[in-house]
Protein backbone atom coordinates (compact mmCIF):
# COMPACT_ATOMS: atom_id res chain seq x y z
CA UNK A 1 0.00 0.00 0.00
CA UNK A 2 1.42 3.45 -1.16
CA UNK A 3 0.94 6.33 1.37
CA UNK A 4 0.42 10.02 0.55
CA UNK A 5 2.54 12.65 2.17
CA UNK A 6 -0.46 13.42 4.02
CA UNK A 7 -2.68 17.01 5.15
CA UNK A 8 -4.02 18.27 8.14
CA UNK A 9 -7.46 18.12 6.65
CA UNK A 10 -9.10 15.70 3.69
CA UNK A 11 -12.41 16.70 2.81
CA UNK A 12 -14.92 14.04 1.22
CA UNK A 13 -16.76 16.22 -1.23
CA UNK A 14 -16.47 19.03 -3.71
CA UNK A 15 -19.56 20.83 -3.74
CA UNK A 16 -20.18 24.33 -2.48
CA UNK A 17 -19.93 22.87 0.97
CA UNK A 18 -16.88 21.26 0.84
CA UNK A 19 -14.91 23.60 -1.01
CA UNK A 20 -16.11 26.25 0.61
CA UNK A 21 -14.89 24.61 3.91
CA UNK A 22 -11.67 23.67 2.39
CA UNK A 23 -11.04 27.59 1.40
CA UNK A 24 -11.66 28.65 4.91
CA UNK A 25 -9.26 25.58 6.70
CA UNK A 26 -6.70 26.76 4.34
CA UNK A 27 -7.32 30.40 5.07
CA UNK A 28 -6.48 29.15 8.73
CA UNK A 29 -3.48 28.13 7.72
CA UNK A 30 -4.45 24.45 7.74
CA UNK A 31 -2.57 21.65 4.68
CA UNK A 32 -6.24 20.66 2.89
CA UNK A 33 -7.19 18.59 0.14
CA UNK A 34 -10.57 17.92 -1.18
CA UNK A 35 -11.48 14.42 -2.75
CA UNK A 36 -14.26 13.88 -5.24
CA UNK A 37 -14.38 12.55 -8.55
CA UNK A 38 -16.35 15.41 -9.84
CA UNK A 39 -15.89 18.15 -8.19
CA UNK A 40 -18.86 21.14 -8.52
CA UNK A 41 -21.21 18.37 -9.39
CA UNK A 42 -23.99 16.95 -7.15
CA UNK A 43 -26.36 18.99 -5.59
CA UNK A 44 -24.82 22.28 -5.98
CA UNK A 45 -24.33 21.68 -10.16
CA UNK A 46 -28.00 21.34 -9.91
CA UNK A 47 -29.30 23.77 -7.28
CA UNK A 48 -31.25 27.25 -8.28
CA UNK A 49 -29.10 29.43 -6.16
CA UNK A 50 -31.65 30.71 -3.90
CA UNK A 51 -31.09 32.81 -1.02
CA UNK A 52 -34.25 32.88 0.66
CA UNK A 53 -34.37 32.76 4.54
CA UNK A 54 -37.85 34.42 4.38
CA UNK A 55 -39.57 32.85 1.49
CA UNK A 56 -38.72 29.18 2.83
CA UNK A 57 -39.19 29.45 6.50
CA UNK A 58 -41.31 27.01 7.66
CA UNK A 59 -43.37 26.08 10.68
CA UNK A 60 -41.21 23.99 13.13
CA UNK A 61 -38.49 24.93 11.57
CA UNK A 62 -37.50 28.67 13.91
CA UNK A 63 -33.77 27.41 14.47
CA UNK A 64 -32.54 26.70 11.01
CA UNK A 65 -34.15 30.31 10.42
CA UNK A 66 -31.93 31.76 12.65
CA UNK A 67 -29.09 29.88 11.37
CA UNK A 68 -29.82 31.09 7.38
CA UNK A 69 -30.32 34.63 8.19
CA UNK A 70 -26.80 34.52 9.97
CA UNK A 71 -25.80 33.11 6.82
CA UNK A 72 -27.21 35.35 4.40
CA UNK A 73 -25.77 38.25 6.39
CA UNK A 74 -22.62 37.29 5.54
CA UNK A 75 -23.05 36.64 1.82
CA UNK A 76 -22.03 40.23 0.20
CA UNK A 77 -19.14 40.39 2.10
CA UNK A 78 -18.40 35.87 1.58
CA UNK A 79 -18.94 36.75 -2.43
CA UNK A 80 -16.51 40.04 -2.57
CA UNK A 81 -13.67 38.20 -1.01
CA UNK A 82 -14.32 35.06 -3.30
CA UNK A 83 -14.59 37.69 -6.34
CA UNK A 84 -11.76 39.56 -5.90
CA UNK A 85 -9.55 36.61 -4.94
CA UNK A 86 -10.35 34.59 -7.82
CA UNK A 87 -11.17 37.29 -10.23
CA UNK A 88 -14.22 35.53 -11.24
CA UNK A 89 -17.79 36.64 -10.89
CA UNK A 90 -20.34 34.15 -8.84
CA UNK A 91 -23.34 35.87 -10.27
CA UNK A 92 -25.13 37.14 -7.25
CA UNK A 93 -28.23 38.95 -7.63
CA UNK A 94 -29.95 41.22 -5.05
CA UNK A 95 -32.94 42.20 -6.32
CA UNK A 96 -35.02 40.49 -3.83
CA UNK A 97 -37.79 37.69 -4.32
CA UNK A 98 -42.19 37.88 -4.96
CA UNK A 99 -44.14 35.44 -3.75
CA UNK A 100 -47.46 35.58 -5.69
CA UNK A 101 -51.04 33.36 -5.63
CA UNK A 102 -52.70 32.13 -8.38
CA UNK A 103 -56.39 31.88 -6.67
CA UNK A 104 -58.14 32.88 -3.76
CA UNK A 105 -56.93 29.71 -1.50
CA UNK A 106 -53.31 29.86 -2.53
CA UNK A 107 -54.02 33.59 -1.15
CA UNK A 108 -55.16 32.41 2.02
CA UNK A 109 -51.62 30.48 2.36
CA UNK A 110 -49.42 33.29 1.74
CA UNK A 111 -51.60 35.01 4.42
CA UNK A 112 -51.40 32.70 7.07
CA UNK A 113 -47.61 32.79 5.91
CA UNK A 114 -47.03 36.16 6.15
CA UNK A 115 -48.77 36.14 9.66
CA UNK A 116 -46.19 33.96 10.71
CA UNK A 117 -43.29 35.53 9.04
CA UNK A 118 -44.38 38.43 10.74
CA UNK A 119 -44.63 37.13 14.32
CA UNK A 120 -40.49 36.16 13.19
CA UNK A 121 -39.58 39.39 12.61
CA UNK A 122 -38.82 38.91 8.49
CA UNK A 123 -39.47 42.09 6.69
CA UNK A 124 -42.01 41.36 3.97
CA UNK A 125 -44.58 43.21 2.29
CA UNK A 126 -47.99 42.45 1.44
CA UNK A 127 -48.94 43.25 -2.23
CA UNK A 128 -52.38 43.07 -4.10
CA UNK A 129 -52.04 41.54 -8.03
CA UNK A 130 -52.19 44.61 -9.34
CA UNK A 131 -49.21 45.76 -7.53
CA UNK A 132 -47.22 42.55 -8.07
CA UNK A 133 -47.72 42.85 -11.57
CA UNK A 134 -46.46 46.33 -11.84
CA UNK A 135 -42.92 45.04 -10.31
CA UNK A 136 -43.37 42.04 -12.54
CA UNK A 137 -45.11 42.71 -15.55
CA UNK A 138 -45.10 39.10 -16.85
CA UNK A 139 -47.09 37.74 -14.04
CA UNK A 140 -50.65 37.04 -15.66
CA UNK A 141 -53.28 38.97 -15.01
CA UNK A 142 -55.42 36.11 -12.95
CA UNK A 143 -52.64 36.50 -9.76
CA UNK A 144 -54.71 37.28 -6.82
CA UNK A 145 -51.44 38.73 -4.43
CA UNK A 146 -48.15 38.17 -3.19
CA UNK A 147 -45.85 39.06 -0.92
CA UNK A 148 -42.14 40.76 -1.61
CA UNK A 149 -39.45 39.77 0.23
CA UNK A 150 -36.61 42.30 -0.16
CA UNK A 151 -33.91 40.29 1.49
CA UNK A 152 -34.00 37.21 -0.10
CA UNK A 153 -31.57 36.70 -2.83
CA UNK A 154 -30.07 34.71 -5.35
CA UNK A 155 -26.56 33.30 -6.72
CA UNK A 156 -25.77 31.18 -9.65
CA UNK A 157 -24.55 27.50 -8.00
CA UNK A 158 -22.19 26.88 -11.24
CA UNK A 159 -20.13 30.18 -10.83
CA UNK A 160 -19.84 29.85 -7.53
CA UNK A 161 -18.75 26.61 -7.28
CA UNK A 162 -16.22 27.47 -9.83
CA UNK A 163 -14.69 30.64 -8.21
CA UNK A 164 -14.59 28.02 -5.35
CA UNK A 165 -12.60 25.60 -7.04
CA UNK A 166 -10.35 28.54 -8.00
CA UNK A 167 -10.30 30.11 -4.30
CA UNK A 168 -9.73 27.08 -2.88
CA UNK A 169 -6.54 26.21 -5.15
CA UNK A 170 -4.78 29.71 -5.18
CA UNK A 171 -5.18 28.99 -0.92
CA UNK A 172 -3.36 25.88 -1.79
CA UNK A 173 -5.91 23.28 -1.28
CA UNK A 174 -4.92 20.02 -3.26
CA UNK A 175 -8.00 18.74 -5.54
CA UNK A 176 -7.53 14.75 -5.68
CA UNK A 177 -10.33 14.07 -8.49
CA UNK A 178 -11.00 10.65 -7.06
CA UNK A 179 -13.47 8.49 -5.25
CA UNK A 180 -12.78 8.35 -1.47
CA UNK A 181 -12.67 4.57 -0.85
CA UNK A 182 -12.41 3.99 3.06
CA UNK A 183 -12.05 6.10 6.06
CA UNK A 184 -9.46 5.19 7.79
CA UNK A 185 -8.68 4.58 11.43
CA UNK A 186 -6.35 3.52 14.43
CA UNK A 187 -6.50 3.25 17.63
CA UNK A 188 -10.18 4.98 18.13
CA UNK A 189 -9.22 8.03 16.05
CA UNK A 190 -9.33 9.21 12.43
CA UNK A 191 -6.32 9.12 10.68
CA UNK A 192 -6.94 9.28 6.43
CA UNK A 193 -8.64 8.30 3.77
CA UNK A 194 -8.03 5.83 1.38
CA UNK A 195 -8.15 7.24 -2.50
CA UNK A 196 -7.79 4.88 -5.52
CA UNK A 197 -5.48 2.78 -3.10
CA UNK A 198 -3.65 4.89 -1.91
CA UNK A 199 -3.64 5.79 1.85
CA UNK A 200 -3.48 9.58 2.63
CA UNK A 201 -2.80 10.40 5.80
CA UNK A 202 -5.10 13.52 7.42
CA UNK A 203 -5.68 13.81 11.45
CA UNK A 204 -9.25 15.34 10.69
CA UNK A 205 -11.33 14.47 7.95
CA UNK A 206 -14.72 16.43 6.70
CA UNK A 207 -17.78 14.12 5.42
CA UNK A 208 -19.05 16.92 2.88
CA UNK A 209 -20.82 14.66 0.46
CA UNK A 210 -23.80 15.65 0.39
CA UNK A 211 -26.59 12.83 0.60
CA UNK A 212 -24.05 10.11 -0.08
CA UNK A 213 -22.15 11.14 3.24
CA UNK A 214 -23.31 8.54 4.73
CA UNK A 215 -22.31 5.68 2.40
CA UNK A 216 -18.63 6.05 2.81
CA UNK A 217 -16.65 2.57 4.06
CA UNK A 218 -14.80 2.49 7.23
CA UNK A 219 -17.07 4.93 8.86
CA UNK A 220 -18.56 3.47 12.40
CA UNK A 221 -22.20 3.31 12.07
CA UNK A 222 -22.78 6.11 15.44
CA UNK A 223 -20.69 8.40 13.49
CA UNK A 224 -22.39 7.93 10.28
CA UNK A 225 -24.54 11.29 9.40
CA UNK A 226 -28.31 10.14 8.63
CA UNK A 227 -29.05 11.69 5.35
CA UNK A 228 -30.93 10.84 3.08
CA UNK A 229 -31.52 11.69 -0.61
CA UNK A 230 -34.78 13.94 -1.43
CA UNK A 231 -35.06 14.20 -5.51
CA UNK A 232 -35.27 17.63 -6.90
CA UNK A 233 -36.40 18.01 -10.62
CA UNK A 234 -35.36 21.24 -12.11
CA UNK A 235 -35.54 23.19 -15.38
CA UNK A 236 -33.08 25.50 -17.02
CA UNK A 237 -34.61 27.87 -20.09
CA UNK A 238 -33.33 30.71 -21.57
CA UNK A 239 -34.47 34.10 -23.00
CA UNK A 240 -32.54 36.27 -25.25
CA UNK A 241 -34.26 39.32 -23.59
CA UNK A 242 -34.61 39.65 -19.78
CA UNK A 243 -37.71 37.65 -18.70
CA UNK A 244 -37.80 38.63 -14.65
CA UNK A 245 -36.34 41.29 -12.44
CA UNK A 246 -37.15 39.48 -8.84
CA UNK A 247 -37.44 35.54 -8.20
CA UNK A 248 -40.84 34.83 -8.60
CA UNK A 249 -42.10 31.99 -6.02
CA UNK A 250 -45.65 30.78 -7.07
CA UNK A 251 -48.74 28.87 -4.92
CA UNK A 252 -50.41 27.39 -7.17
CA UNK A 253 -53.61 25.58 -6.36
CA UNK A 254 -51.20 24.49 -3.43
CA UNK A 255 -47.98 23.31 -4.81
CA UNK A 256 -44.98 25.31 -5.02
CA UNK A 257 -42.77 26.47 -7.85
CA UNK A 258 -40.18 28.93 -8.36
CA UNK A 259 -38.72 30.76 -11.04
CA UNK A 260 -35.12 32.23 -10.67
CA UNK A 261 -33.92 34.67 -13.46
CA UNK A 262 -29.61 35.11 -14.13
CA UNK A 263 -28.46 38.46 -15.68
CA UNK A 264 -27.09 36.36 -18.54
CA UNK A 265 -30.48 35.32 -19.81
CA UNK A 266 -31.15 32.26 -18.43
CA UNK A 267 -34.25 31.00 -15.64
CA UNK A 268 -34.34 28.22 -13.57
CA UNK A 269 -37.47 26.70 -12.63
CA UNK A 270 -37.59 24.20 -9.87
CA UNK A 271 -38.21 22.07 -8.17
CA UNK A 272 -40.19 18.95 -7.45
CA UNK A 273 -39.48 17.37 -3.98
CA UNK A 274 -39.11 13.87 -3.93
CA UNK A 275 -39.50 10.54 -1.67
CA UNK A 276 -37.35 8.34 -4.12
CA UNK A 277 -34.13 7.15 -2.85
CA UNK A 278 -31.26 7.57 -5.27
CA UNK A 279 -33.38 7.75 -8.59
CA UNK A 280 -31.85 10.44 -10.85
CA UNK A 281 -34.57 9.71 -13.56
CA UNK A 282 -36.15 12.87 -14.85
CA UNK A 283 -39.84 12.03 -15.18
CA UNK A 284 -42.87 13.58 -17.81
CA UNK A 285 -44.57 14.27 -14.52
CA UNK A 286 -42.25 16.17 -12.90
CA UNK A 287 -41.22 18.53 -15.93
CA UNK A 288 -45.08 18.76 -16.81
CA UNK A 289 -45.66 19.53 -13.19
CA UNK A 290 -42.87 22.63 -13.02
CA UNK A 291 -44.22 23.94 -16.39
CA UNK A 292 -47.86 23.80 -15.22
CA UNK A 293 -47.35 26.14 -12.05
CA UNK A 294 -44.94 28.36 -13.48
CA UNK A 295 -47.08 29.14 -16.93
CA UNK A 296 -49.76 29.56 -14.36
CA UNK A 297 -48.46 32.15 -12.71
CA UNK A 298 -45.98 33.52 -15.91
CA UNK A 299 -47.70 32.46 -18.91
CA UNK A 300 -44.60 33.77 -21.31
CA UNK A 301 -42.34 30.99 -19.67
CA UNK A 302 -43.41 28.58 -22.20
CA UNK A 303 -42.04 31.03 -25.33
CA UNK A 304 -38.32 30.03 -23.67
CA UNK A 305 -35.86 27.85 -25.04
CA UNK A 306 -35.73 24.84 -22.45
CA UNK A 307 -31.86 24.06 -22.58
CA UNK A 308 -32.10 21.69 -19.83
CA UNK A 309 -33.75 18.98 -17.52
CA UNK A 310 -31.84 17.94 -14.35
CA UNK A 311 -32.32 15.67 -10.93
CA UNK A 312 -29.98 17.00 -7.76
CA UNK A 313 -30.62 14.69 -4.91
CA UNK A 314 -30.95 16.99 -1.47
CA UNK A 315 -29.30 15.75 1.35
CA UNK A 316 -32.28 15.75 3.95
CA UNK A 317 -31.52 14.63 7.59
CA UNK A 318 -34.10 12.74 9.92
CA UNK A 319 -35.09 16.79 11.53
CA UNK A 320 -34.72 18.22 7.68
CA UNK A 321 -31.64 20.42 9.14
CA UNK A 322 -27.91 20.49 8.64
CA UNK A 323 -25.45 18.36 10.13
CA UNK A 324 -22.45 20.12 11.89
CA UNK A 325 -19.56 19.13 13.32
CA UNK A 326 -17.64 16.52 15.16
CA UNK A 327 -19.24 13.20 15.08
CA UNK A 328 -18.65 10.04 18.13
CA UNK A 329 -15.32 9.50 16.25
CA UNK A 330 -12.10 11.62 17.38
CA UNK A 331 -10.59 13.75 13.86
CA UNK A 332 -14.22 12.97 12.03
CA UNK A 333 -16.39 15.56 11.19
CA UNK A 334 -19.47 15.99 8.92
CA UNK A 335 -21.00 19.26 6.92
CA UNK A 336 -23.95 17.94 5.24
CA UNK A 337 -27.87 17.46 5.39
CA UNK A 338 -28.74 20.90 4.18
CA UNK A 339 -31.60 19.99 2.46
CA UNK A 340 -33.55 22.79 0.69
CA UNK A 341 -30.62 25.19 2.14
CA UNK A 342 -27.00 24.16 0.57
CA UNK A 343 -26.15 26.91 -1.46
CA UNK A 344 -27.72 29.69 1.12
CA UNK A 345 -26.07 27.73 4.34
CA UNK A 346 -22.09 27.43 2.84
CA UNK A 347 -20.86 31.07 4.30
CA UNK A 348 -22.07 30.18 7.57
CA UNK A 349 -20.93 26.36 7.53
CA UNK A 350 -17.43 26.97 5.98
CA UNK A 351 -16.60 29.39 8.77
CA UNK A 352 -18.01 26.74 11.72
CA UNK A 353 -16.30 24.24 10.33
CA UNK A 354 -13.07 25.99 10.15
CA UNK A 355 -13.68 27.03 13.67
CA UNK A 356 -14.62 23.40 14.97
CA UNK A 357 -11.20 22.00 13.37
CA UNK A 358 -8.85 24.22 14.53
CA UNK A 359 -10.08 25.16 17.84
CA UNK A 360 -12.34 22.31 18.89
CA UNK A 361 -15.40 24.45 19.36
CA UNK A 362 -18.44 24.57 17.27
CA UNK A 363 -19.09 28.14 16.88
CA UNK A 364 -22.89 29.59 19.11
CA UNK A 365 -24.70 29.91 15.97
CA UNK A 366 -24.14 25.67 14.69
CA UNK A 367 -24.20 24.32 18.14
CA UNK A 368 -28.01 23.15 17.81
CA UNK A 369 -26.65 21.57 14.84
CA UNK A 370 -24.35 19.24 15.84
CA UNK A 371 -24.22 15.31 14.65
CA UNK A 372 -24.84 13.92 18.09
CA UNK A 373 -28.26 15.25 18.35
CA UNK A 374 -29.31 12.21 16.55
CA UNK A 375 -27.71 9.79 19.19
CA UNK A 376 -30.77 9.01 20.80
CA UNK A 377 -32.44 7.68 17.11
CA UNK A 378 -29.36 5.33 16.95
CA UNK A 379 -30.31 4.53 20.72
CA UNK A 380 -33.65 3.63 19.50
CA UNK A 381 -32.17 1.32 16.27
CA UNK A 382 -29.54 -0.55 18.98
N1 LIG B 1 -34.25 25.57 -2.06
C1 LIG B 1 -34.94 25.16 -3.17
C2 LIG B 1 -35.03 23.71 -3.38
O1 LIG B 1 -34.43 22.93 -2.67
O2 LIG B 1 -35.73 23.31 -4.29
Amino acid sequence: MTTDAGYDVAIIGGGVIGLATAWRAAQRGLTVTVIDPEPAGGASYASAGMLAPATEAAYGEERLLQLELASKERYPAFVAELEELTETGAGYRDQGTLEVAFDADDLAVLNDRYRFQQSLGIRLERLTGRECRKLEPMLAPSVRGGLFAPEDHSIDPRLLTRALLVAAERSGVRLLRARAERLLAADDRTVGVRVDGVEIAAPHVVLAAGCWSGEIDGVPSDASPPVRPVKGQILRLRTPVPFLTYTVRGVVQGSAVYVVPRADGEVVVGATQEEMGYDTRVTAGGVYGLLRDASAVLPGITELELTETRVGLRPGSPDNAPVIGATTLPGLYVATGHHRSGVLLTPVTADAMAEIIVTGRPPREVADFSPRRFERFEGARA
